[in-house]
């Protein structure tokens, strides 16, 4: 597979197009491989059509998962054996590092001017404004928050910034704090979805992840506006009012095989494994195992072999067991559970099926980083549909955030 190479400041309009259209049709073409969800769907219809890829992740021990969880080029490379196309991903998924890890420190505020400032906030914010700098017109930091990056920006050389933030509490914590550090910073508070929202003039937008239909709005309303320059890290894209989403741009849109994906689809975007203290890891794998044994069970009871969905437990049900976590859950979806039942068998299975879980998801976890920009491509062409060039890149390592993706855009004609 050939792509254009990957992008970079300046370019003519429309380039990203190319990048779109090969990872739609990538996901198109491998789509029985991510759309059932493994929770969900024991039997997908992949482990027919690819038996053998199916026994080989089934085989894989824990230690070869959590790896390639964590490196899933090179796993992409061994389930190429299986399905060639899979050797496309890296390709498919390459982006620029758009600021080296020495400049993101040095644009930090310092820890002594940012004492209200989770440390991985206070670095991602640094590696943005090292990412976009220079700054040459005033901005306004769209979903401000107490204002961390609007901060960090006034110490990079913005003359001005103004943050829009919804919540009362955080505008007045972050005009304090702005006050205290004397900093050129005025948040105010404004619901950024609001109808005839009153864009400041020639500003320059920066988000630091604001949620789905937020950054979209930010697209929207700032190239409407005519906005100079519109720099972003979007995350949480299945935040949506639509159920089916729609895409942006004119070029994706008139694509005939684009993809349809609902809300749900999207949380593939920014599914992630759990990083959680070994306890707690313990206590959701011991859940997942009943729900999933519950899971089996109930298929075999109501003689549909068809997932039912159960809502959220009571924490008390954590330190419980397998058979009052049933009894609770049957008698939430109205199921008559028979007197004698062979736990131990439903257990094993909910365990079997775990496994299984772990191991599908992994494959699943491969189209995860494609589909983020699947959304983010189109975003890049919908601005340079607007006359904006676009830098699109990470603006730090995915260790300090999953959702490094930062698009730069620069207005440069009517
Ligand atoms: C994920 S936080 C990011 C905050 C900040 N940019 C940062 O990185 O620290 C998203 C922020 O968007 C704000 N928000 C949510 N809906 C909003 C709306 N409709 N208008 C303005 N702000 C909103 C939330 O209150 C929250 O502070």
């Amino acid at each position: 597979m050939t792509l254009p190479p990957a992008a970079s400041v300046h370019q003519s309009p429309v380039t990203f197009y190319n990048r779109w259209q090969a990872v739609n049709d990538w996901l198109a073409r491998h789509e029985p491989l991510w759309r059932p969800i493994p929770f969900m769907e024991p039997a997908p219809s992949w482990c027919r059509d690819y038996p053998e890829l199916a026994s080989w992740l089934e085989a894989l021990d824990d230690r070869d998962c959590e790896y390639w969880q964590e490196n899933l080029a090179e796993f992409s490379q061994q389930a190429a054996h299986f399905v060639p196309g899979l050797a496309d991903y890296s390709e498919l998924i390459a982006v620029p590092v758009l600021a080296a890890p020495e400049s993101s420190h040095a644009a930090a505020l310092a820890e002594v001017d940012a004492v209200d400032m989770p440390g991985r906030k206070r670095e991602q914010a640094g590696a943005f404004a090292a990412s976009i700098r220079p700054l040459a017109e005033p901005i306004l930091d769209w979903c401000c928050g107490k204002g961390h990056l609007a901060r960090t920006l006034a110490g990079q050389g913005a003359s001005s910034v103004l943050g829009f933030e919804w919540n009362p509490e955080l505008v007045v914590d972050g005009n304090r704090l702005a006050q205290h550090y004397g900093d050129p910073v005025t948040l105010r508070q404004q619901d950024v979805m609001a109808e005839g929202l009153a864009w400041p003039g020639q500003v320059h937008g920066v988000a630091l992840h604001a949620c789905g239909d937020l950054h979209r709005q930010l697209i929207r309303c700032g190239s409407e506006e005519q906005a100079p320059r519109l720099s972003f890290s979007p995350c949480c894209y299945h935040l949506t009012e639509h159920e089916n989403y729609p895409l942006m741009s004119e070029h994706a849109r008139c694509h005939a095989g684009a993809l349809s994906i609902d809300r749900n689809g999207l949380r593939l975007a920014v599914q992630e494994t759990v990083t959680a203290p070994a306890r707690v890891r313990e206590q959701t794998r011991q859940v997942s195992v009943w729900r999933l044994g519950f899971d089996a069970l109930q298929r075999e009871l109501r003689g549909v072999d068809c997932y039912l969905p159960v809502p959220s437990h009571p924490a008390r049900l954590n330190t419980g067991d397998f058979r009052t976590f049933c009894a609770w859950a049957a008698d939430k979806k109205r199921l008559a559970l028979p007197l004698i039942i062979d736990w131990q068998h439903w257990l094993a299975e909910g365990e079997r099926r775990f496994r299984q879980v772990r191991r599908h998801e992994l494959l699943r976890h491969l189209f995860r980083r494609p589909l983020e920009l699947w959304l983010v491509f189109d975003y890049a062409v919908f601005l340079e549909e607007r006359g904006y060039r676009v830098r699109l890149g990470t603006f730090c390592d995915r260790s300090l955030t999953p959702r490094n993706l930062l698009l730069d855009a620069v207005r440069v004609s009517a």
